[in-house]
């Protein structure tokens, strides 16, 4: 496919959301794993290029378990997102392997291909009503935001009388308030009996996991899952919005769709959380001691050119794409197929019926940026066609 100016994504007539920082270009175009200070104030060793990230993320000299919690270096001091879970490697690997198998029942093809048509019709109904009720919306609130709502109560198996107050709960956890969602998960469990038999409370229930557990998988599947997914829809919808060409040959059938799915999750990026070297390891030629905080960056790993042919441009048709956005080996994300069923269906329901669809306003104007975790993109994405 040729590709037009428009479609180079950092041309400078784009929004600046959908621009590189430019505070970003230096640590990118640098070494590929350099000392850093944390906004924490403390040292860490930051891996930018997309090799040394993928070997580190199958390497299990590196891992989130340290042998002196309270003297170790942070990324910044949450409680949340910048926490070890043990200062017993061998725990912490064998703690992280039962929560992958207990979680990985509710991501198999069977579930997906169950769900897909569920998701699609959603989004087609919701599709409907914004166009009845005519420009402008705000496709969080018309659609991004009740989807994603109803796939995670669905994949917990909230009880319908519950659903809206969970939700609601739901959203404020992805704003940083995590309060409500975790008693209502804790009440949940203590009604079990009234969760949906295929859901995951119920199950993790009835495979014997203690009460305790169960509400943190489920906290966790939620705040992996929810910020990140709404993010990755804001940022497919802008990017093509303002690139007609990848637009249109998106609508070219699903599996041109699939590919512009991986290429948007490429542009966008994602977090990965710290993670601390186990004994001394020798990347990108320097030697990162044992006990020192490692930063895996994603989103810049997904940038390097000696990985990706011209990474700034937008091209659906990229491939391979080995993007590093839902983490590599061991580490890799559970939700993806979940993630990728969600934006393959928005992205076609969407744009199938309104090809012409853009934002309604300058993005900078579109309300104040979001909680942190979906990545700094306003609460509100208001889009005309
Ligand atoms: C497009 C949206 C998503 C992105 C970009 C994303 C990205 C990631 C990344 C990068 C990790 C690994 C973090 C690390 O290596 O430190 C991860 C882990 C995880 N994600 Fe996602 N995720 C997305 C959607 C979802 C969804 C929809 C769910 C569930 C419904 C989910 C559930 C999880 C879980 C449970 C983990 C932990 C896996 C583990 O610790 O081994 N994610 N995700």
């Amino acid at each position: 496919m040729t590709v037009s100016q428009e479609s180079v994504l950092m041309a400078s007539d784009l929004p600046f959301e959908l621009r590189m920082c430019p505070h970003l270009r230096p640590v990118r175009e640098g070494s590929p794993v350099r000392r850093i200070r944390t906004p924490a104030g403390d040292e860490a060793w930051l891996v930018t290029g997309h090799a040394e990230v993928r070997d580190l993320l199958r390497d299990t000299r590196l891992g989130r378990s340290h042998p002196a919690p309270d003297a170790r270096a942070q990324y910044a001091r949450h409680p949340t997102y910048d926490q070890v879970t043990s200062d017993d490697h061998r725990a912490a690997d064998d703690m992280h392997a039962g929560l992958r198998a207990v979680m990985k029942p509710y991501f198999t093809t069977r579930r997906m291909l169950e769900l897909e048509p569920r998701v699609e019709a959603f989004v087609g109904e919701r599709v409907e009503r914004m166009i009845a009720a005519g420009p402008p919306a705000d496709l969080r609130e018309s659609l991004s935001a009740p989807l994603l709502r109803q796939v995670f109560t669905e994949l917990l198996g909230v009880p319908a009388a519950d659903r809206e107050r969970c939700a609601e709960l739901m959203r404020q956890a992805g704003a940083g308030d995590p309060a409500g969602f975790i008693g209502y998960l804790g009440e949940l469990v203590a009604r079990r009996d009234e969760a949906a038999a295929d859901g995951m409370v119920a199950g993790l229930c009835a495979a014997g996991l203690p009460d305790e557990q169960v509400v943190q998988v489920s906290l966790l599947v939620q705040l992996a899952g929810y910020g990140a997914t709404l993010k990755q829809i804001d940022y497919g919808v802008l990017l093509l919005a303002h690139n007609p060409e990848q637009r249109a040959a998106v609508l070219g059938g699903p599996e041109r769709t699939t590919w512009a799915v991986e290429e948007i999750l490429r542009l966008s990026g994602s977090l990965s959380l710290p993670r601390y070297a186990r004994e001394d390891i020798e990347v990108g030629g320097v030697t990162i001691g044992a006990d020192d905080l490692v930063l895996l960056d994603l989103t810049l790993g997904n940038f390097d050119e000696q990985a990706f042919e011209d990474p700034r441009r937008f091209d659906i048709e990229r491939s391979p794409n080995r993007h590093l956005t839902f983490s590599h080996g061991a580490w890799t994300c559970l939700g993806a197929p979940l993630a990728r069923l969600i934006l393959r269906a928005t992205f076609a329901g969407l744009f199938g019926e309104l090809p012409g669809l853009t934002p309604a306003t300058p993005l900078v104007d579109a309300g104040e940026p979001g909680a942190p975790l979906s990545g700094g993109l306003p609460e509100r994405l208001l889009v005309t066609w």
